[in-house]
């Protein structure tokens, strides 16, 4: 398994690229189109919103589990754009009837239920109408893939649906209601082009254990964007941690070996929420500029700061990982002092545990340690040894802080630009 440690975006989608050969199948477990995960190989950058970043590997089946919720037109594009590239997707990649669909409706609700919060309440979500499409799986009102197979049960279900979303937006937002005719057509149309892709997706990933297969699981989001251990309400309604594989793939924790927890030299968050290492400064810019941190999905300028090594702590333990991806340590080539955030000063004490709540977390401020940059570039190092002495003792360190080995390092986007200790 591999899971997001901080806010999002820590390379997960290079790293699962990048090991997807030494795996028969991967699978995304949550989350939906918010995931922007980026794989830069054989000269070419693709953005996978959806489909497990495993599909470059030709021998790697791709699934995409329960736990998700499908945005079916985003589905669509990106099948077409991976088939444009070359890659075969029908027979490589299955979908579950089980998983969740996004319908126009909670992309509108999305976009409406923010508007209403006041400035710093804004979750600032992706508006790919996650939260709504959740909200109405645990409501048990929502409308799964296997539904688009039936046109009959598709229609009946989205009428159910639409009647009680157009009170909402209409006697609520205030706003125009939406034309339910003009989706059950649109929506129809899926039931061809989805059908070949559609499985019993926890049945089918048991039986290819069982047979001795190897399984990847790719998380989408990180631990401390999940909804029940992140900094809510400043979360996706997910839960991208190490647990939320298990639900949302029907692979059961006994079949879990290792957690590949992947997390960037630095830190970075996009949309709204506590962050207590951001940096409003010169270096904070310096990071964001050098690490081109803009969101993969939205285009939003990402917040940056050192690493966090109280919040890392504590999404280390809650997802159990066994060992740690560290990415874009490139990034830091030109610092000459490296910070690292080793315990927080609340109300005039240290403390060294994560609070998970806004009103104390937003008081936190974040005791540093300095380490020394090394001022050089690790861009073909392809071994531990082979890195600078400096970068080597900011990662050793890192090992001791975390209690946890380092085993891979990145040192650029590429997928060969990856050290294995
Ligand atoms: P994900 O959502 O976790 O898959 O991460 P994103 O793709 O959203 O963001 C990570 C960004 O960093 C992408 O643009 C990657 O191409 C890039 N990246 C990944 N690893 C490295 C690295 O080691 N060095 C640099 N410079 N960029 C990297
Ligand atoms: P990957 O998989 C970074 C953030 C949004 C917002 C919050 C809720 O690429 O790491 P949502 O649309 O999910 O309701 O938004 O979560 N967010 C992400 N941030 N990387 C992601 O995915 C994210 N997916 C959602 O910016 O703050
Ligand atoms: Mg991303």
């Amino acid at each position: 398994m591999l899971v997001g440690t901080q806010f999002g975006d820590e390379g997960k989608g290079k790293l699962v690229d990048y090991l997807s050969d030494q795996y028969d199948i991967v699978v995304r477990y949550q989350g939906g189109a918010n995931a922007g995960h980026t794989i830069c190989f054989d000269g070419k950058t693709v953005v996978l919103h959806l489909i497990p970043s495993g599909i470059f590997n030709k021998d790697c089946i791709c699934v995409i589990g329960n736990g998700v919720v499908i945005d079916p037109n985003a589905l669509m594009d990106e099948i077409k754009k991976v088939e444009e590239l070359g890659y075969d997707v029908k027979g490589r990649l299955y979908i579950s009837h089980n998983a969740h669909l996004i319908m126009p409706y909670h992309k509108r609700l999305d976009s409406l239920s923010e508007s209403c919060l006041s400035g710093d309440n804004k979750i600032g979500t992706t508006g790919r109408g996650i939260g709504p499409s959740y909200e109405d799986k645990f409501a048990r009102k929502g409308i799964r893939v296997v539904d688009l197979l039936n046109r009959d049960v598709l229609k009946e279900k989205l009428r159910e649906n639409l009647a009680a979303k157009n009170k909402l937006i209409s006697k609520v937002y205030e706003q125009e209601e939406i034309d339910v005719e003009a989706i059950i057509r649109e929506y129809e149309e899926f039931d061809k082009a989805i059908d070949p892709y559609v499985t019993n997706t926890q049945l089918y990933l048991n039986r290819q254990i069982k047979a001795g297969k190897t399984v990847l699981l790719e998380g989408a989001q990180g631990c401390l964007l999940d909804v029940d251990h992140g900094t809510y309400p400043f979360v996706t309604s997910s839960n991208p941690t190490s647990g939320g594989a298990c639900t949302g793939s029907g692979v059961a924790p006994n079949h879990v070996g290792k957690i590949i927890g992947v997390c960037k030299a630095y830190t970075t968050r996009v949309g709204n929420g506590d962050f207590p290492t951001e940096l409003d400064d010169e270096t904070g810019e310096a990071l964001g500029r050098i690490g081109c941190e803009f969101g993969a999905t939205t285009g939003r300028k990402r917040r940056c700061g050192w690493i966090d090594l109280v919040a890392l702590r504590y999404s280390l333990t809650v997802s159990g990982v066994t060992e740690l991806a560290l990415t874009k340590l490139d990034v830091l080539d030109t610092f000459e002092e490296i910070k690292v955030c080793t315990s927080y000063m609340l109300d005039g004490k240290e403390i060294h545990d994560f609070p998970t709540e806004h009103q104390t977390l937003s008081q936190v401020r974040p005791v540093y340690k300095s380490l020394k940059g090394w001022m050089a570039s690790n861009a073909n190092a392809r071994s531990f040894s082979e890195l600078h002495p400096n970068t080597q003792a900011y990662i050793t360190y890192l090992e001791e802080a975390l209690e946890v080995p380092v085993t891979f390092i990145s040192v650029g986007p590429g997928r060969e630009e990856t050290v294995f200790k």
